[in-house]
């Protein structure tokens, strides 16, 4: 299973790095915003951090906006995956650029059917949001079982990142489930690494060795 680190904060992937747990990185235009500062040059510094795939999203929604941003965003690295919104025009620019060999991600997936679509035309990745479809009493989740098995049917190439999650349990889910990539924010990949039993387990090893060397 890939992880992705879903986050445009330099510290946070330059953390994570520091882990070996990072396969990629997806960004998006709300995420931008939060760092502030120069968004080119953000997007040029995560490119040169990261070995993996790095999703920019276009702000255009139309196809011939989409192509033009397209090829502006494939200038920060060879490691750019351009992320496009899951619209009619966005399946137009997802298939035109795929065959120019530039690898999209197909984003805010909501639905079987948009998946089905992102699938048939080659889109290197598609994204559906669980903890989006979560929030409105809908089981993300079900979503993503349903679009692994739809591929699998089919022999689709394209890899399924789970996104928008917001808890370890997505993750668990997401592992259980077999979707190829799970993009994760900082705060979630941290809390994977932790138990309370752990702590417990660690702080009892310690005392018990330190009652020995104080007798
Ligand atoms: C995915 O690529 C998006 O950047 C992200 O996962 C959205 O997450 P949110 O629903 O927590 O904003």
């Amino acid at each position: 299973m890939k992880f992705f680190i879903d986050t445009a904060n330099i510290k946070e992937i330059e953390e994570a790095k520091k882990m070996g747990l990072i396969d990629g990185v997806t960004t998006n235009p709300s995420l931008m915003a939060k760092e502030g500062g120069n968004v080119n040059e953000i997007a040029k510094k995560i490119c040169e951090i990261v070995d993996g795939p790095v999703s920019l999203e276009v702000l255009a929604t139309d196809f011939e906006g989409m192509i033009k941003e397209a090829r502006e965003l494939v200038k920060f690295g060879p490691n750019v995956v351009i992320k496009i919104p899951m619209t009619e025009e966005g399946i137009k620019a997802s298939y035109f650029l795929e065959r120019e060999g530039i690898p999209t991600n197909v984003t805010l997936v909501f639905s079987l059917n948009q998946a089905l679509l992102v699938g048939k035309i080659g889109a290197s990745y598609v994204s559906p949001f669980v903890g989006r479809l979560d929030d409105i009493g809908e089981r993300g989740m079900k979503l993503v079982e349903e679009i692994v098995q739809v591929y699998k049917n089919y022999n689709f190439k394209t890899e399924i990142i789970v996104a928008s999650i917001r808890h370890p349990e997505h993750v668990r889910q997401a592992a259980l489930i077999g979707a190829h990539i799970a993009t994760i924010p900082f705060k979630v990949i941290k809390k994977l690494a932790s138990h309370p039993l752990t702590d417990i387990g660690l702080e009892k090893f310690l005392s018990d060795f330190q009652k020995v060397k104080g007798a």
